[in-house]
C-alpha cells in the first residue's frame, strides 16, 4: 500500500520541481530589437527591463531621454555609439544608474549582479567582481 501512495506523490513533487527550474522567457520589446540588430541579446535584454523605460524616444523623463536615447542609438554613428558607451560603463561603474531616487520606489528595478556585468562587459568595462 505504502508504495503505491508513494508514486503519484513523487510524481507530483517532480513536475513541481521541474515548474520551479523552468525559466521564464524573457520579455523583450521589438521595437528595441529591430532597431539596435547588433546589440547582443543577453545585453539587449537587461537594456529592455532596466533602462529602456526612461531612455527611449518617447520617454516622459525629459532628462533621461536628453542623455540616452537606446532608439537613437544604433542608428547612430559607431563614434557616437562608443561616446555613448564610454558614458555608459561610467554610470554603471559609479552605481549611478538606474536613479537611487527610482530605485527607492521601485527596488526591483535595481540591476542583479548578473545584469550589471553584462552591462559592463558590453560597454568595455570591467566585471564588477574583479575589479
Ligand atoms: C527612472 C528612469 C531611469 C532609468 C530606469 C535609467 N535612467 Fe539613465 N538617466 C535618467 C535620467 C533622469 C538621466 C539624467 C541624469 C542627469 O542629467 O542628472 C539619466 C542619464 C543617463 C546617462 C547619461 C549620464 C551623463 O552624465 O551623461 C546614461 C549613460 C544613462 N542614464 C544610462 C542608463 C542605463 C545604462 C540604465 C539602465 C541600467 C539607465 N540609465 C536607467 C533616468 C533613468
Amino acid at each position: 500500500m505504502k508504495k503505491l501512495l508513494f508514486l503519484p506523490v513523487a510524481g507530483m513533487i517532480g513536475l513541481l520541481f521541474f515548474q520551479a527550474t523552468q525559466k521564464p522567457e524573457v520579455e523583450t520589446y521589438p521595437e528595441l530589437h529591430s532597431l539596435a540588430p547588433d546589440m547582443p541579446a543577453n545585453v539587449k535584454a537587461v537594456v529592455d527591463q532596466k533602462c529602456y523605460g526612461c531612455h527611449n524616444a518617447e520617454s516622459k523623463n525629459e532628462k533621461g531621454k536628453a542623455k540616452l536615447d537606446w532608439d537613437a542609438f544604433e542608428s547612430s554613428k559607431k563614434s557616437k555609439q562608443l561616446a555613448a558607451k564610454g558614458k555608459i560603463r561610467e554610470v554603471l561603474e559609479k552605481g549611478e544608474m538606474p536613479p537611487k531616487k527610482f530605485l527607492e520606489n521601485k527596488p526591483e528595478g535595481k540591476l542583479s549582479e548578473e545584469e550589471l556585468s553584462t552591462l559592463l562587459e558590453w560597454s568595455g568595462g570591467k566585471k564588477k567582481s574583479t575589479d
